[in-house]
């Protein structure tokens, strides 16, 4: 790392698809030098490691395999940060479900181990937490039918879930990023740590290596390339709505640049009102601009499935100026890009254990 930079930034979870974009846009600035904490447990992740190693401004870039439920590796990494992303987590309900001991220690154990090393630093770190619009459970307070191909909703003058909807968590994932997000919030008022937590709902773009547990979007999209069978769980007709990655990581940046302000504060994250998308509209458009037919299996809806899940992000704009300007079909292109220039890579998925091996063969 060059010795004359000024800003020191952690990024927890920094292979994965939202941290190597965070990292990316991080190492644009000639001042800032990156310390990227990952263990590198998701799949297909080390491409992203590949990647980030190639980018301008690589020398200022440090790369830790660890794991953020080591309270001592978690407090070296954190010790002259001035910023904290924390990233890093168990990301799928289907896996918090079979694992949840696990989900706990890397949520829950690992975001306290992050604000720990975060208030018993000298430097008064700025941390962002990652959190989770499954925070607001099932969410059976909007009620909602189907009109044409997705869910609408039956609330007066719906414009988005605000931050004042009830917490509900649902799943061991819910409960477990939910404790998180408030420890989060909390360590702000109790340590006066700034610390900010985005609730995000559905992001998407290049460098997610989506699978049918997190990453639907690219999952999608996908798998219709390779002519893969599509598990709809449900009716098809669950509405979200999606953020381009590099709008989220605008968003960051926003966030930072007023740090007392947003202070305490969380926010709910995602495309709004304008980029909404069902299910069953996201294959038919991946069957449109492919032109190869879908391939569907429907089975059981997932247990505390929202039907419909929308941000409204008018309180981060408020607080930032920051709005999404990336549409639908931004994303979509941007995905069938990396597709394009990655389709072996993901077609193999490599697994946890071929990780490992890349990983000894770069450290070796
Ligand atoms: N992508 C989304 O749509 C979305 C939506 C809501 C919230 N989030 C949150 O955003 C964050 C990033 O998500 P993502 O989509 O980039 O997921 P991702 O799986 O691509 O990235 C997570 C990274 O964390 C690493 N990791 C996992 N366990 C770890 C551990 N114990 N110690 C250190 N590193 C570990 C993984 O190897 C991976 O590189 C997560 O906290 C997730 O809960 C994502």
């Amino acid at each position: 790392m060059g010795a004359a930079s000024r800003n020191i930034v952690l990024v927890t979870g920094g292979a994965g698809f939202i941290g190597s974009n965070l990292v990316e846009r991080l190492l644009d600035e000639p001042d800032t030098r990156v310390r990227l904490l990952d263990n590198f447990s998701r799949r297909g992740v080390m491409h992203n490691y590949e990647w980030l190693r190639t980018l301008a401004g690589n020398n200022r870039l440090e790369i830790i395999e660890g794991d953020v439920r080591d309270t001592a590796a978690v407090r070296k990494a954190a010790r002259d940060a001035n910023e904290i992303y924390h990233l890093a987590a168990q990301v799928a309900v289907t896996t918090s479900v079979d694992d949840p001991a696990t989900d706990f220690e890397v949520n829950a154990v690992g975001t306290f181990n992050v604000l720990e090393a975060a208030r018993l630093s000298s430097r008064n770190p700025f941390v962002l937490f990652t959190s989770t619009n499954k925070v607001y459970g099932s969410l059976d307070g909007i009620p909602v039918s189907v009109q044409g191909s997705r869910y609408v909703a039956h609330r007066a003058g719906f414009r988005g879930v605000t931050e004042s909807e009830p917490l509900d968590f649902h799943s061991p994932y819910g409960c477990s990023k939910g404790a998180a997000d408030q420890y989060v919030r909390d360590y702000a008022r109790i340590y006066n740590l700034d610390t900010a937590v985005f609730r995000m709902s559905c992001v998407a773009g290049p460098r997610q290596f989506g699978n049918e547990d997190q990453g639907w979007v690219a999952h999608f999209l996908y798998s219709v390339l390779q002519g893969r069978t599509i598990t709809v769980c449900g009716d098809g007709f669950q509405v979200r709505d999606v953020l381009h990655v590099h709008d989220l990581i605008d968003a960051m940046m926003a966030a930072r640049a007023v740090r007392t302000c947003v202070r305490g504060e969380v926010y709910n994250l995602g495309g709004g009102m304008v980029r909404t998308i069902s299910v069953i509209e996201l294959l038919r458009e991946c069957e449109r601009r492919t032109g190869l037919p879908l391939h569907l299996d429907y089975t059981a809806v997932r247990p505390g499935d929202q039907p419909l899940y929308i941000s409204s992000t008018a309180k981060l704009e408020a607080h930032t100026g920051w709005k999404p300007r990336r549409s639908l079909t931004d994303i979509l292109d941007s995905i069938e890009a990396f597709w394009h220039e990655n389709r072996e890579r993901i077609a193999a998925e490599p697994s946890q254990a071929a990780n490992a091996a890349l990983l000894e063969q770069e450290v070796a």
